[in-house]
């Protein structure tokens, strides 16, 4: 059985160790690092049929030997880690996907997995569609634009005030207008999609975000215009219990793409 780690024990991390534990994806939990080491403790006491490495290090999770690590920890951790991880042939499933929107990141992290034969995977369930949108690139997407309304309790406080938001927002209020290379840094918690749909796209996306009291879910409305087709998506994704910054569907997501990676079968999707 292949040997998976984790990096990260919130709320998506989480999602996938149990799913691993209770054999939906059909791997063994190797190991386990968050840069809070009480949140692996916390997470390892919970696995009923697993005992991973429970780790201080990304050296400690290494020593596991794992076939293949998931990234569900920060943007930071993408830049921190995944180039070492990869450099050892092993591939990654990066989660704070916002990270590779750095250009020199983004052609360092393709070099190693080049040369090393490894590979970054990308889970994009949070947002439909990415499957029509990466077809679409190929006939040249003309433009995209990205819509998302969120709860003001969905978005971090501390971008909201770099952002000029210091009061209650008490009404529907744009947070955010620009293109998803200054998103991704401006609301680094919050708007993973934007990434998503610019790297699926190849295409410049053109990136609104609505901070609205009144919604309960996170919403996101996107409009493609391509050779090939016109789409128009609306999803409306409901917050992770856990950490209402995270869609719950992004969780799941992740462990869809582990079993297409780590189980034989018939794969739909692109
Ligand atoms: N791709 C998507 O669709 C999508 C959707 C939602 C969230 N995300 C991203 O996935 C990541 C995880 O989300 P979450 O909801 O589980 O977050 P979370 O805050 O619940 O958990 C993150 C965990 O990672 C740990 N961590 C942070 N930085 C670290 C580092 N440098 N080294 C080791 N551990 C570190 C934290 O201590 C925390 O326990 C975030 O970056 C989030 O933005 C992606």
């Amino acid at each position: 059985m292949k040997k998976l780690g984790i990096i990260g024990c919130g709320a998506i991390g989480s999602v996938v160790a149990y799913a691993v534990d209770r054999g939906e994806v059909k791997a063994e939990l190797a190991a386990l690092y968050d840069i809070v080491v009480e949140k692996c403790l916390d997470l390892s006491n919970k696995l009923l049929a697993s005992k991973p490495l429970v780790c201080k290090s990304l050296d400690c999770l290494l020593s596991a030997k794992p076939d293949l690590v998931v990234e569900a920890a920060s943007q930071e951790a993408v830049r921190e880690y995944v180039p070492g991880i990869l450099e050892q042939g092993i591939s990654v499933v990066v989660l704070s996907v916002g990270a590779l929107l750095d250009r020199d990141l983004y052609d360092k992290l393709l070099g190693i997995c080049r040369s090393k034969g490894s590979r970054i995977y990308i889970p994009t369930g949070a947002v439909a569609g990415i499957d029509a949108i990466k077809a679409a690139s190929l006939s040249g997407v003309k433009r995209i634009v990205l819509t998302t309304r969120k709860s003001p309790k969905s978005i971090s406080s501390e971008s909201l005030r770099k952002l000029g938001f210091n009061e209650e927002i008490r009404e529907p209020t744009v947070i955010y207008e620009g293109t998803a290379e200054e998103a991704v840094k401006a609301l680094p918690f919050n708007i993973n999609v934007a990434a998503a749909l610019r790297i699926a796209s190849r295409a410049p996306v053109v990136v609104r975000v609505i901070a609205d009291p009144s919604v309960t879910r996170n919403v996101h409305e996107i409009l493609v215009e391509s050779e090939a087709s016109n789409l128009r998506i609306v999803v409306e994704n409901r917050p992770h219990p856990e950490n209402p910054k995270t869609s719950y569907i992004a969780a799941l997501s992740a462990v869809q793409l582990l079993k297409q990676i780590l189980e034989p079968g018939i794969n739909i999707g692109t």
